[in-house]
């Protein structure tokens, strides 16, 4: 008889402690956006999946199985929030932000014309973004395109590469900034982004473009 799995999706450890990104990101807010946060979309997917299909696909395939469509909306709505979560965690690093590695900064110039040209566009998406969602950088076809969803949608699901994203739903910046988005954007931009994360999601976009 086949195992049954009734938890099949794993809330995956921080990739850092949860007072390293201070002062840009507080610890409190870390511990709830992950621990609370995070930690409830991974439980309510498991919850949502148990005894269907979805519970035996890998998290990327019930995102794309399930985009879209409003009978499994809430699956999909955790399933996106899970990985794009996990994502956001790579993206940030204690010592990150300001100018991207030379290979990077090349794609940037092609795509953007250059480096703050880039950076303009990646805040205002952020900002700019109506309600919760997300800023994201993206790979499609050979450009790079900075673009911004409303709640859980992810590039995944739009065959599109993440490269790198911005939560900017309040729960990621409330407790440590009230309502200036603008301020906590900029200080990630400047401070925590993780080029060496966006340069390995593009030599994996690249690969599979080969293969
Ligand atoms: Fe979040």
């Amino acid at each position: 008889m086949k195992p049954t799995n009734s938890s099949p999706f794993q809330l995956p450890a921080l990739p850092w402690q949860e007072n390293a990104l201070e002062p840009v990101i507080s610890a409190r807010t870390i511990g709830l956006h992950y621990g609370k946060h995070h930690a409830t979309y991974v439980k309510k997917l498991n919850e949502l999946v148990a005894g269907t299909r979805y519970a035996e696909l890998p998290l990327e395939q019930v995102i794309t199985a399930t985009a879209g469509g409003a009978e499994n909306a809430k699956i999909f709505n955790n399933a996106a929030q899970t990985w794009n979560h996990t994502f956001f965690w790579d993206c940030l690093r204690p010592g990150g932000g300001g100018e991207p590695p030379s290979e990077m900064a090349r794609k940037l110039e092609q795509s953007f014309g250059d480096f703050p040209r880039f950076k303009e566009a990646f805040s205002k998406a952020a900002v700019e973004q109506f309600g919760s969602g997300w800023a994201w950088l993206v790979a499609k076809g050979d450009k790079l395109e900075v673009i911004s969803t409303s709640n859980a949608q992810t590039p995944i699901a739009m065959g599109a590469t993440p490269l790198l994203t911005i939560d900017v739903w309040e729960h990621a910046y409330y407790l440590d900034y009230e309502n200036r988005r603008p301020e906590f954007v900029n200080a990630v931009i400047d401070r925590l982004l993780n080029w060496d994360f966006a340069l390995e999601q593009l030599a994996k976009a690249q690969q599979r473009k080969a293969a």
